[in-house]
């Protein structure tokens, strides 16, 4: 058995075809949402396979991985544009899961946010996808999973793939090209006017929400998240936060069609 790195340390585990990952609260609500998936032929999502004891047991997604900072593959045109028009295939294929589910009885790592357009993936970042050669063909990490605005999680994956990041590890390129990589992501999704419009906004409100649920999972005593505040990475969301704002202007401009 291999621990797979990228994620929580000594947590994931793969076995050939097939991962380990830990059950939580919430796993059964995933469940259902990537057997959805596969029902809908999202191929590009891990299969519900089992559980195992405190395990979930998914399907491997093969591909290659990537984390910040970005370099290579991950940062090619056409990484960005597989990602986005993975994303909208994703929200897409979530409306008819959406329809049939009582959104109040199943358990959620992310509250629920209204209006229930789709299932957002919660954090369809660089270092959540896999990739062949330049192209995205797979998404893993679904716990985040949660109903919300389509703007929801096109926000938090424009931040994370522009990405307009501050931090010295995980910057990449000026803010022009940033808002570039930014309004190809939206193209390929096929973001609507009112979405651009709303885009810089709804990233520092994401962002707002983010760290609102870091500080509250530290104060309940969840370790992680006391560990990551402790290593600065709070304090780097409240600094996109800043650049975002004080860039507003020319990422709506950018975004316009
Ligand atoms: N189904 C999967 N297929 C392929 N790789 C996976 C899968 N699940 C997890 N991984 C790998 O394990 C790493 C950590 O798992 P992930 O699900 O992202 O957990 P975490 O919540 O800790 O980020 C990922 O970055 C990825 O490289
Ligand atoms: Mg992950």
């Amino acid at each position: 058995m291999e621990e797979l790195s990228g994620g929580r340390k000594s947590a994931i585990y793969r076995d050939d075809e097939v991962v380990y990952r830990p059950l939580q609260s919430w796993s059964s609500t995933i469940h259902l949402i990537l057997k959805h998936l596969e029902q809908e032929n999202v191929e590009e999502s891990p299969k519900f396979l089992g559980i195992n004891q405190d395990k979930e047991i998914l399907s491997f997604v093969a591909g290659n991985t990537y984390n910040y900072p970005l370099v290579g593959a991950i940062t090619t045109n056409k990484a960005l544009m597989s990602a986005g028009g993975l994303l909208r295939k994703i929200h897409d294929s979530t409306v008819s899961l959406l329809d049939q589910l009582d959104v109040n009885a199943h358990q959620w790592m992310l509250e629920p946010r209204e209006p229930f357009e789709v299932i957002c993936h919660g954090d369809f970042a660089p270092y959540n996808v896999a990739l062949l050669e330049n192209t995205v063909v797979g998404v893993f990490d679904f716990d985040t999973a949660h109903p919300a605005p389509r703007i929801w999680d096109l926000a938090y994956s424009a931040y994370c793939w522009a990405p307009f990041k501050t931090d010295s590890h995980d910057k990449l390129g000026t803010i022009s090209e940033q808002v570039a990589r930014a309004k190809l992501f939206c193209d390929s999704y096929g973001a609507t006017e009112s979405e651009r419009e709303q885009l810089a906004d709804a990233m520092v409100q994401r962002l707002q929400a983010l760290v609102s649920f870091m500080r509250s999972e530290a104060e309940n005593g969840n370790s992680s998240f006391a560990d990551n505040i402790e290593q600065g990475h709070l304090q780097s969301y409240l600094n996109d936060i800043e650049y975002i704002t004080e860039n507003k202007n020319k990422i709506q401009h950018a975004l316009g069609n």
